[in-house]
């Protein structure tokens, strides 16, 4: 009740301001002849006589958004009736500081209005009044999705300009509508006349206005939408969107047929029984638009305060199947077809329109097109079609850290080795005693096809009609979740083996898994504050084998760290005990990582493999020394792995050039997410 109440506050507002904006701008640029405006029974007089009405809906509108703001900010829904409340938030809080301003531009344009129309008519009265009735609009982005993400110029002027646009359109058909409406006492030939030539300018102005107000409605949801377009049916937010959608594409549909059919009626001279029964038509179709606007104009408002598609949660997709695009591209003749079917839906909407341009017959117009387009998606939709189940868009709960991926890997060793083998090779143990063959969760790119909510699904439920059992039973939801983030790194860790000692430049592509550490020092963090600072290097040592090499790097620790930018942190691959941390804390001059080396060695040995020497048989070998070059943007860009890799980094010169390079590069995309997908 509460928040149909402020939806209900703010869809007046915002009706009765984009009225009274689009009103007055229309009237200031179509403003030409006195005639119309004096003669008093004029549907002008009427407008305005509505104006000073919904300047004050506009200031109720936004009190009561400023008081249901409050109680919805608070989570207290009383205190939507405190003024104490209310001050608080005014002053305390951005949104509540803007609702006040919104207030304050609404009082002034009040004033506005009620002072100039009670004045002659003049064209500058109508721009003042737009002008004044934009401000409150344009001061309510400033509180939009559009600029929670980013208080910028860019992230708000499409907005803005959307809702302005709005205004114009929405505000204009009440114009429209007067007009006709009155046009029953107009009959005179003069008027006529007049109000034709207004109705033709609003008919110009409405249809470059309806495609920036698209164009600018794409680009703002888009934003909101990002990658995320399964969302559309899946979520609140799709729902709306596309409910908006539904309603704008019948209100264009009577646009069209108004323009085209009704419009030109209207303005003949010479009046006769047909031309009246198209008027009142026109009138019928008129009011029904003005009822749909104000509809869109609900649902916008609705949309406007619900959660942005891209972060929304899908915990159950409704659907079995999915689009993918990539899919397509494993074959083909997929691709071949997808492509055909897109060109084929081409043509149908060619053909689409040029039917309403060349006033093909019905038949012609509608089923050739849609013929063709059903044909198009046939042909086009199956390539891209993949199965799909509740569980496909989860997002895991469980970041995607060392913590986590040690826990899988210790979950994978115990319930899936066996059959999946002990490096998810596919070749467990069970093997060969399966009917089907366990796949390969290693160097198929099996994590890369498939969101990591199908792999919750399948470890939670098993795969019907195949020897793969589900563990909802026996692991909770978090184990389940860190065995999926095991095996993304898995995967991620596989793809490592294309790392070098040397940087490749500009292309950041694996994440470096984050971890927190305390070290021997009495240092501790995260590897993420690193992150817009420093390169990092992780040395993973073994005692005393890497003597030689700490040493070494203790010499080089000030040019690597003071000249090259860059952090070094020790971490042991066995447990040390007091003794030799105690030496080896001595022996360098960085830290060494005490706690939690246990869970970091066991993720970073997931990205050890170098290219010539694969590694994939049995449990794997345990290197002696390796080290990772992490850039500022927590991306993994380099590896020496001293058994296999040579010299490499034991030439200090070899590893500061690679820092060098790093430190040219400005960011290329921005650092990983903390979750897998
Ligand atoms: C009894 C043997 C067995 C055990 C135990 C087992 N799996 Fe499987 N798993 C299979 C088989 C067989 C398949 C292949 C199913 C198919 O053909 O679609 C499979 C398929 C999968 C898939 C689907 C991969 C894909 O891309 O289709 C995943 C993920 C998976 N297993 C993960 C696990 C995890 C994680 C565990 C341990 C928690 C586990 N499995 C335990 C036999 C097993």
């Amino acid at each position: 009740m509460f928040e149909f109440i402020s939806n209900l506050g703010r869809w007046a507002q915002l009706t009765a301001n984009l009225i009274l904006f689009g009103s007055c701008f229309f009237l200031a640029i179509t403003w030409q002849k006195k005639a119309v405006l004096e003669i008093p029974s004029s549907w002008l007089s009427r407008l305005e006589k509505g104006f000073t009405w919904l300047a004050a809906l506009v200031v109720i509108g936004l009190v009561v958004v400023l008081a249901s703001t409050t109680g919805e900010a608070t989570g207290n829904v009383s205190n939507a009736l405190d003024p104490a409340a209310w001050q608080q938030f005014i002053w305390q809080t951005k949104v509540g500081f803007i609702a006040l301003i919104r207030v304050i531009l609404a009082t002034i344009l009040f004033i506005v209005i009620a002072g100039l129309l009670r004045k002659n008519r003049a064209r500058w009265h109508y721009g003042v009044c737009a002008l004044f009735a934009s401000l409150p609009l344009i001061a309510g982005t400033f509180v939009s999705h559009s600029s929670a993400d980013e208080m910028s110029l860019v992230s708000i002027a499409p907005f803005a300009l959307h809702i302005l646009l709005a205004g114009i359109w929405f505000g204009g058909l009440p114009v429209f509508m007067l007009i006709i409406l009155n046009s029953n006492r107009e009959f005179d030939k003069v008027t006529r006349v007049l109000n034709a030539t207004f109705l033709e300018k609003f008919s110009d102005m409405a249809l470059p206005v309806m495609v920036l107000l698209i164009v600018t409605g794409l680009i703002v949801t888009d934003r909101m939408i990002e990658d995320d377009y399964h969302t559309l049916v899946s979520s609140p937010y799709g729902w709306l969107l596309n409910l908006k959608l539904m309603i704008l594409m019948f209100i264009l549909a009577i646009a069209y047929k108004v323009r085209n059919t009704w419009l030109p009626l209207f303005s003949q001279v010479d009046i006769n029984d047909q031309i009246r029964r198209g008027i009142a038509h026109l009138r019928k179709w008129i009011r029904l638009e003005l009822i749909l606007a104000l509809a869109l104009m609900f649902v916008a408002t609705t949309l406007a305060n619900t959660l942005p598609a891209k972060h929304a949660i899908i915990e159950h997709w409704p659907f079995p199947f999915r689009f993918a695009f990539d899919s397509a591209s494993e074959e083909s003749l997929d691709e071949a077809l997808f492509w055909s079917g897109f060109l084929l839906f081409s043509i149908a909407l060619c053909l689409a329109w040029m039917g309403m341009h060349l006033r093909w017959n019905w038949k012609n117009k509608f089923f050739l097109p849609s013929a063709l387009a059903a044909a198009a998606m046939a042909i086009a939709l199956p390539p891209i079609t993949i199965e799909a189940y509740p569980e496909t868009y989860m997002k895991p709960q469980i970041p995607l850290d060392t913590l986590s991926i040690s826990h899988g890997s210790q979950l994978f060793a115990e319930h899936c080795a066996d059959c999946h083998g002990p490096q998810g090779k596919g070749n467990g143990r069970l093997a060969q005693t399966l009917s089907t063959s366990p796949a390969d969760l290693l160097t198929e790119p099996h994590t890369v096809r498939h969101t990591v909510g199908n792999f919750y699904h399948w470890i939670a439920h098993g795969v019907p009609g195949t020897s793969m059992p589900g563990f909802a039973e026996i692991l909770t939801d978090e184990d389940i979740w860190d065995v999926v983030n095991y095996l993304h790194a898995l995967s991620r860790g596989f793809d490592a083996r294309l790392l070098g000692t040397m940087i490749i430049p500009e292309v950041p592509a694996i994440a470096a898994p984050v971890f927190y550490y305390s070290a021997s020092d009495g240092s501790s963090g995260d590897l993420k504050d690193f992150r817009y600072k420093k390169n990092t290097i992780l040395v993973f040592f073994s005692w005393p084998q890497s003597q030689q090499r700490l040493i070494q790097l203790k010499h080089a620790h000030e040019r690597v760290t003071q000249d090259h930018n860059a952090a070094i942190l020790a971490i042991p691959m066995q447990q040390l005990d007091q003794q030799e941390l105690l030496e080896i804390s001595d022996l360098v001059p960085f830290p060494v990582v005490t706690e939690e080396s246990a869970e970091i060695t066991d993720t970073y040995l997931l990205y050890r493999r170098v290219r010539a020497v694969p590694d994939l048989n049995g449990a794997g070998l345990m290197p002696v020394h390796m080290e990772f070059m992490i850039d500022r943007f927590g991306y993994l860009r380099a590896r020496w792995n001293a058994q296999f890799e040579g010299f490499g980094w034991q030439n200090i010169n070899a590893l500061t050039q690679q820092l060098a390079l790093l430190n040219q590069e400005d960011e290329i995309m921005p650092p990983p997410d903390d979750h897998a997908h």
